[in-house]
C-alpha cells in the first residue's frame, strides 16, 4: 500500500469510527456529554476512566514527539507539520493517532507500543496528568500557546458545531463556564501555568499560534532544529506551503471528513473582537494579571499585543 493510500485506510477506519460516535452523542444530554476525572471535565463520547488509567501506564520513548496543547491553541496544525517534517526527512510516514492520546479505548496503547519510532502524540490533558514516564525518558515536548481569548472564541464555535461536546445558547453562556473553567479540559490559566514549571527542563520547545501566523517558515525552522531533523530551506518551503490554513483547508474534507469545517474555521488572530465585551475583555486580563504576568509562559504570549482591544 503507498503512503497516501495508507494514509486514506486510516482516515476512513477514523470516519466510520467518528459516526458511531456522533450517533451516540446525539441520544445524550449537554450534561451527559461531560465526566470529571481528577476534578477536570472530559467528553463522554471520546474518553473514559479505564482509557486515562491505561495511558497513565504508558511507556513513552526519548524519541517520541508529544505536542501538548490547550484546546484549540493549533493541535491538528502542529500535528500536520510534525507529519509534513518527519515524512519529508524520512521519506516514511511518522506512526500517527487520529484524534488525542486520550481519546478511544485502553487497547490502544498496547497498539502503540508496537508501532515505530517516531510516533507523533497529541494530548490536552493537564501536565501534572501526563505520564510520568514521558518525563523519566526525557521526551521532547512541544506546547503550543494562543492568546486566552482567540482561544476562548475559537472553543465556542467549536463546541457549538461539535456533536460530541455541549452546545450553548450564547457566547454569554460559554464566557461563564470557560472563565471558571468549567469546560472540558478545564481552566485554560490553570492548563497553561502547569507547564511553566518545565520551561527550563531543556526537552521543551515553547511556540505560540500567533508567531506561527505571523511568520511559519521561522517557527517551522525552530521545530527542524529541535528535533534534530535538519530540513534544507527548500524542504522548509515545502512544509510550509503545505501546512498554511487555507492549503490545510482545502484537503480537510479528506483528512477530517464531516468535521472539516469545525475544525478548520477561520485561522487568524483577533477573532475575539467581534463576541468580546468589554467587561469580558477586562476579566481575563485580569486572570491574565493573576496567573501568567511576568511568567516565561505570560511573556511568550505577547498579551498587550494580541488583546487589548
Ligand atoms: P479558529 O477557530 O480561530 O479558526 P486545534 O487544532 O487545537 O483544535 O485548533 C483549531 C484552531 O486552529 C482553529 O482556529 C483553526 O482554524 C486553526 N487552524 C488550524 N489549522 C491552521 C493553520 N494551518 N493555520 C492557522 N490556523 C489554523
Amino acid at each position: 500500500m503507498s503512503t497516501a493510500e495508507g494514509q486514506q485506510a486510516k482516515t476512513d477506519t477514523f470516519m466510520a469510527d467518528m459516526k458511531k460516535r456522533l450517533e451516540e452523542a446525539s441520544k445524550l444530554t449537554p450534561e451527559e456529554l461531560k465526566f470529571s476525572y481528577k476534578g477536570i471535565l472530559y467528553p463522554t463520547i471520546l474518553c473514559s476512566e479505564e482509557t486515562f488509567q491505561a495511558m497513565e501506564k504508558m511507556e513513552a520513548r526519548e524519541d517520541d514527539v508529544l505536542i501538548v496543547t490547550y484546546p484549540k491553541c493549533g493541535t491538528n496544525w502542529s500535528l500536520q507539520i510534525l507529519h509534513e517534517m518527519i515524512l519529508e526527512v524520512n521519506k516514511k510516514e511518522p506512526t500517527m493517532i487520529k484524534g488525542m492520546l486520550e481519546f478511544g479505548k485502553p487497547e490502544k496503547y498496547e497498539y502503540l507500543s508496537q508501532q515505530p519510532s517516531p510516533r507523533v502524540l497529541a494530548t490536552h490533558i493537564p501536565c501534572e496528568d501526563i505520564s510520568k514516564s514521558f518525563f523519566e525518558k526525557k521526551t521532547k515536548v512541544l506546547l503550543i500557546l494562543r492568546n486566552p481569548k482567540d482561544t476562548a472564541v475559537s472553543y465556542y464555535h467549536f463546541t457549538n458545531k461539535n456533536p460530541t461536546l455541549p452546545t450553548y445558547e450564547s457566547w454569554d453562556l460559554f464566557y461563564k463556564d470557560y472563565i471558571t473553567g468549567n469546560v472540558i479540559y478545564g481552566s485554560y490559566f490553570d492548563y497553561t501555568i502547569q507547564w511553566e514549571k518545565h520551561i527550563d527542563d531543556g526537552n521543551i520547545l515553547v511556540l505560540t499560534f500567533e508567531d506561527m501566523k505571523e511568520d511559519l517558515s521561522r517557527e517551522l525552522r525552530k521545530i527542524s532544529d529541535f528535533y534534530g531533523l535538519a530540513l534544507t530551506d527548500e524542504q522548509i518551503k515545502l512544509v510550509q506551503e503545505k501546512t498554511t490554513f487555507s492549503s490545510m483547508k482545502e484537503k480537510s474534507s479528506n483528512t477530517h471528513g464531516d468535521l472539516a469545517n469545525v475544525f478548520f474555521r477561520k485561522g487568524e488572530v483577533g477573532d475575539w473582537k467581534n463576541l468580546f465585551t468589554e467587561e469580558q475583555s477586562k476579566e481575563v486580563d485580569a486572570q491574565f494579571e493573576k496567573y501568567l504576568a511576568g511568567t516565561k509562559l505570560g511573556n511568550m504570549i505577547n498579551y498587550e499585543k494580541y488583546c487589548t482591544f
